[in-house]
């Protein structure tokens, strides 16, 4: 008898270690969740997404983090339950017992979702309400060729790869919850809408972001106009002064310094880079060229001192040496010819002076008028072509 008993509990036991298939399963008991049907027409899944913060806006990597919470609800007959078995009107369950869209973010670089299996809130009609509150780093295309007061829309995707078109639609809405202001980029607009001809299941959340470039303009444009008007000031010392040349130098060289951070703060890219790349570095070449007309005129007019046929630095030597040896037969021609190869290579400064203004102001038109005017397409992806959406192909 008792070995009776031990082979029935053997058997028993092999039985229940038998691994049952999902199928199994599935007819028996409700272990493996399916999507909800809804006869010939998808399930309708109505999506609010409560945009909580946009905390990190990254443009030299092109990333954006966001925080979300997501209220997913859908309408799931076989769940609800008659008054008299179960006089409660809402119950909440773990959603792994649960049918729940499984979401991928396309630009996500990372995603955290703060609960693996949140639990979801089941109205005794089946109306099913799940809450999934999500941090992620995702990558945008920022439209930087008006750097620093650009405006990007960024857009997040979010793909239920498990289910088809046919079986699953999405209903999104986006409400905006951001209560921070202190932020460098601000959010000026929040969209969700579902792409069109997708073959997957997705909706799309776009944010629009706007630079406020406070800190842009203050830590690059004005300096970058206080060296060049500096520089303009530099000009009217007067040619002859050493410090003229040295100023000059100075400010080159700060402004070299100034330019490569500057060109490491900014961010590139292969088509429509900022604008304030190109100006600065016009800026760069008018530094130069003014310091380079300082040293020429300099030397032209250094060149007229030392020279031996017209310079007065030996005169007064030979002056010394023989007094009355026809010193000031000489000293009249040599003097008016000093005098006027001074006068002339101080008028052509002058000139250069008014010239170099007029070139600044010039350039400062025109950039307005590039910076108001200037329309820039950024290269087609490369994936344009491919018809958007579908399961990947592995
Ligand atoms: C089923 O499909 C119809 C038609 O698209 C839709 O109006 C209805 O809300 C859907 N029901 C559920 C439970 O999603």
């Amino acid at each position: 008898m008792a070995i009776l008993r031990l082979l029935l509990e053997l058997f028993l036991l092999g039985s229940a270690w038998k691994p049952l298939s999902c199928l199994d399963l599935l007819m028996t008991t409700d272990i493996c969740p399916q999507i909800p049907d809804n006869g010939s027409a998808p399930l309708i899944v109505n999506v609010h997404v409560f945009v909580s913060n946009v905390f990190d806006v990254d443009i030299l990597q092109y990333t954006v983090s966001s925080s979300m919470l997501l209220k997913m609800s859908w309408f799931d007959p076989k769940l609800s339950w008659h008054e008299n078995t179960y006089p409660r009107n809402f119950i909440t369950l773990s959603s792994d017992l649960l049918w729940t869209p499984d979401l991928t973010i396309q630009e996500a670089l990372w995603v955290d979702w703060r609960e693996q299996s949140p639990r979801a809130r089941i109205s005794r009609e089946g109306f099913v309400e799940l809450y999934a509150a999500l941090t992620t780093r995702t990558n945008c295309d920022f439209e930087l060729l008006r750097f620093p007061s650009d405006k990007s829309d960024c857009s997040i995707s979010f793909y239920a790869f498990s289910n088809t078109a046919e079986e699953l639609r999405f209903h999104p809405h986006a409400v905006n919850e951001i209560v921070s202001v202190k932020r460098e980029y601000t959010v000026r607009g929040l969209k969700a809408q579902v792409p069109h001809q997708q073959l997957v299941p997705c909706f799309q959340v776009t944010l629009s972001l706007e630079n406020t470039a406070v800190k842009t303009t203050m830590a690059l444009v004005v300096p970058g106009v206080a060296v060049l008007l500096a520089d303009v000031c530099g000009s009217l010392l007067p040619l002859k002064a050493t410090e003229r040349i040295s100023y000059k130098v100075t400010l080159l060289l700060s402004y070299l310094v100034f330019h490569s951070s500057l060109v490491q703060a900014l961010p590139s890219s292969s088509s429509c880079s900022p604008l304030l790349i190109s100006y600065f570095t016009l800026l760069l070449i008018l530094l130069s060229l003014s310091t380079m007309e300082t040293v020429l005129m300099y030397g032209l007019l250094a060149r007229g001192n030392f020279s031996p046929k017209i310079s007065p630095n030996p005169a007064p030597r030979q002056e010394g040496l023989d007094t009355t040896n026809a010193g000031p037969r000489y000293e009249e021609p040599q003097r008016t010819t000093e005098e006027q190869r001074k006068t002339w290579v101080e008028a052509m400064d002058h000139i250069f002076l008014l010239t170099y203004v007029a070139i600044i102001g010039c350039s400062q038109i025109i950039f307005v008028i590039v910076w108001v005017w200037w329309e820039c397409k950024s290269d087609p992806p490369p994936a344009k072509n491919i018809p958007h959406g579908g399961k990947p192909k592995i």
